[in-house]
């Protein structure tokens, strides 16, 4: 059996005054947040393989932010998978997070752990910059059908920050999916059979969508969280749901995941 947390969307600052820019009253700081994340993992009463993080793994693309992220995230137990999200410099991550042990940086890339392939997209696309819903060149996407190829038909894990299908939310499918996932989406069913699942972020809230057989599920933010209903066609903050992060076990052809709760303050 596999055993992994998803966590997603930290937001971490290294500006202890940070209050995001687009919010007018004051937010709580997103490095609480990793910190009460920590201190529930810590008390986690079994072992896990690794953590895998969704991106958005800083509020900004600034090596300040980084090695913040750097010195909150190697506390954690276990190697750490981190993927960039729209608020992350891949690059910089590469430089100030990534050290090949503790902390692996992925971007498009493909990694074997326990028995399991790690196939993981980077949902950005060429650029760097906060898009919200980017499309996916035609040449990244042959590459990830060669990568996930590469695996053979082995236990096979798919990572990204975006989520990729439809879900039936107006202001998640429109302005915060890949707009071309689809096309993913048909290159991951012809796969289902050996694909455990989709996992990732960006959405700030946790969602399972089941699709032809491929499931998806993503993972709140240990900071902020967002809705998503019918008609919703403009982002809403969630008050009500607290930030947290999934257990993952795998073995055979079942996943299981399961919703922590980060506590209140
Ligand atoms: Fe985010």
């Amino acid at each position: 059996m596999l055993t992994f947390l998803h966590i997603s969307d930290s937001h971490i600052s290294g500006d202890p005054e940070y209050n995001p820019p687009w919010e007018t009253a004051p937010s709580p700081h997103p490095n609480l947040g990793v910190e009460r994340l920590l201190a529930m993992i810590n008390r986690l009463p079994f072992p896990i393989d690794f953590i895998l993080h969704t991106g958005d793994v800083c509020a900004d693309p600034r090596a300040e932010d980084c090695r913040k992220a750097r010195e909150l995230l190697l506390q954690f137990p276990g190697p750490m998978y981190c993927l960039p999200g729209n608020h992350d410099s891949a690059e910089l991550m590469i430089d100030l997070l990534h050290d090949g042990r503790r902390l692996h940086v992925l971007r498009d890339d493909h990694v074997e752990i326990a028995g399991y392939h790690l196939v993981t997209l980077d949902t950005n696309g060429a650029g760097n910059g906060d898009v919200h819903a980017p499309t996916i060149s035609d040449p990244q996407i042959e590459a990830f059908a060669e990568r996930m190829k590469a695996t053979g038909g082995g236990p096979t894990i798919v990572a990204g920050h975006h989520p990729l299908i439809e879900t039936g939310v107006p202001w998640i499918d429109e302005g915060m999916r890949v707009q071309n996932g689809e096309r993913i989406h048909r290159i991951l069913r012809r796969h289902r059979d050996s694909l455990a699942g989709v996992f990732h972020g960006h959405i700030h809230q946790s969602m399972n969508t089941h699709s032809d057989g491929v499931l998806y599920v993503s993972c709140q933010s240990t900071w902020t969280n967002l809705a998503g209903y019918p008609g919703l066609g403009e982002n809403e903050r969630d008050d009500l749901t607290p930030g947290g992060f999934n257990l993952v076990m795998l073995k055979g052809s079942r996943s299981f995941v399961r919703r922590y709760h980060l506590a209140r303050q």
